[in-house]
C-alpha cells in the first residue's frame, strides 16, 4: 500500500470532464488496492489566464514540483488561437511546465485495437496488429529556440545539443530492447543540420544496443509510411515538432484521437496526459472520450511501479471497447456519455473485473 501525491491540472475545454472520469478510475484503484492518492487540483492554461493572468501560476508550478506525478487534462481556447497578437497564451503554460520540470521525453503508445479496426478510415488489413511507441523529444527544438519578429518577417530557431539527444535516445533504445528490437529515427537529415546531429548521435549510441535494428526515415516519408504500412514501426524516436505531428497522424490507426495516452518524463518529474487537445466545441456535451486520460492514468500507475493496477485499468478499457461502451466518435448509434464510459471502467476496476466476467 502506497501513498502518492498527484497534482491534477484539468485545464480547459473537455479537460475537466475527462479528468473527472480518470479520477473515478484512480479512486477505484485506491479502493481495490488500498493505495492513497492525494489529489491537488490546480489551474493551468486558459482557465489560469482568466483567473490570474498567467497560464502557469507560481502555485501550480509549486504543486507540480511537490507531487509524485501530474495528471493533465487538456489546455487551449479558440479565443487565443484566432488572435495572433495575443501576448499570453495557454500553450505557454504547458511549454513552461514541461521545461521547468525537465520533462524531456514524451512517450506515446499507439495500437490498433482489434475491435475498433472498422472505425479507422484506414483499411483493416493495413493496421491490424500495428503497435508502436513514439518517443518524442519534448523540451528542445523549434518549440524552445529563439523566436521573434524582424522588420517584415518572423523566425523560430531550431537547436539541439548533443546531450538533449543522447538522453532520450537511450530511453528509446532501452525501450526497444523490451519490445520488438526495432528503432526508427525520424528526421529531415537531407536538409536540417539538427537532424544530421540526431543521426550522428543515434549512430554513435547504436552499438551499445546490439540487439536493436536501427532504421532512418525522413519525416515526409515517415508520414506516408505511417499510413501505408504502420506495422513496420516498433519504437520511433524523433524531435519535438516531428513527434507532435506524426503522433496525431498515428492516432488515426487507433480509430480515435480520444484513445491515445501519453507520459512525459524527465530525471525526476513525470506528467501524464491524453494527446488530444481541449476540443472546445465538445465542452459540456458529454461526448468527449475519457479513455485517453484513463489510459494516461494506467501509465502513471506503471510509473509508480503498480503494474498489477495498471494492467487492470488496461483490461477494463479493453473490456469497455469489446462491449461497445463507446462515445459518439466511435459509435454513432446509441453512444454512451463521457460519464458512462468512465463509470463503466471504474466499476470494472473496483470489482477487479470479477462480476463482469461472470
Ligand atoms: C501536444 C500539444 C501541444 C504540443 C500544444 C498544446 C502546445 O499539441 O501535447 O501534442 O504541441 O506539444
Ligand atoms: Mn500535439
Amino acid at each position: 500500500v502506497l501513498t502518492k501525491r498527484i497534482a491534477v491540472l484539468p485545464g480547459d475545454g473537455i479537460g475537466p470532464e475527462v479528468c473527472t472520469e480518470a479520477i473515478k478510475v484512480l479512486e477505484a484503484v485506491s479502493e481495490r488496492f488500498g493505495h492513497q492518492f492525494e489529489l491537488d487540483v490546480q489551474l493551468m492554461g486558459a482557465c489560469a489566464i482568466d483567473a490570474t493572468g498567467d497560464p502557469l501560476p507560481e502555485s501550480t508550478l509549486q504543486a507540480c514540483f511537490e507531487a509524485d506525478a501530474i495528471l493533465l487534462g487538456a489546455i487551449g481556447d479558440p479565443k487565443y488561437d484566432n488572435n495572433p497578437a495575443a501576448k499570453v497564451r495557454p500553450e505557454q503554460g504547458l511549454l513552461r511546465l514541461r521545461k521547468s520540470l525537465g520533462l524531456f521525453a514524451n512517450i506515446r503508445p499507439v495500437t490498433a485495437y482489434d475491435v475498433l479496426l472498422e472505425h479507422s478510415p484506414l483499411k483493416a488489413d493495413r493496421i491490424q496488429g500495428a503497435d508502436m511507441l513514439i518517443y518524442r523529444e519534448l523540451t528542445g527544438g523549434i518549440y524552445f529556440g529563439e523566436k521573434g519578429r524582424t522588420a517584415d518577417g518572423a523566425y523560430d530557431h531550431c537547436t539541439y545539443t548533443r546531450e538533449e539527444i543522447v538522453r532520450i535516445a537511450h530511453l528509446a533504445f532501452q525501450s526497444a530492447t523490451t519490445r520488438r528490437n526495432k528503432l526508427t529515427l525520424v528526421d529531415k537529415a537531407n536538409v536540417l543540420e539538427t537532424s544530421r546531429l540526431w543521426r550522428e548521435v543515434v549512430q554513435q549510441i547504436a552499438p551499445e544496443y546490439p540487439s536493436v535494428a536501427v532504421d532512418y526515415l525522413f519525416v515526409d516519408n515517415a508520414a506516408m509510411q505511417m499510413i501505408l504500412n504502420p506495422k513496420q514501426f516498433d519504437v520511433i524516436l524523433t524531435e519535438n515538432m516531428f513527434g507532435d505531428i506524426i503522433s496525431d497522424e498515428a492516432s488515426v490507426i487507433a480509430g480515435s484521437l480520444g484513445l491515445l495516452p501519453s507520459a512525459s518524463v524527465g530525471e525526476t518529474a513525470a506528467m501524464f496526459e491524453p494527446i488530444h487537445g481541449s476540443y472546445p466545441q465538445a465542452k459540456g456535451k458529454g461526448i468527449a472520450n475519457p479513455i485517453a486520460t484513463i489510459l494516461s492514468v494506467a501509465m502513471m500507475l506503471e510509473h509508480f511501479g503498480m503494474q498489477e493496477e495498471a494492467d487492470l485499468v488496461k483490461e477494463a478499457v479493453d473490456y469497455t471497447l469489446d462491449k461497445n461502451v463507446l462515445t459518439p466518435e466511435l459509435r454513432a448509434d446509441h453512444p454512451f456519455t463521457t460519464e458512462q464510459v468512465g463509470a463503466f471502467i471504474a466499476n470494472y476496476v473496483q470489482e477487479g473485473g470479477e462480476s463482469f466476467r461472470h
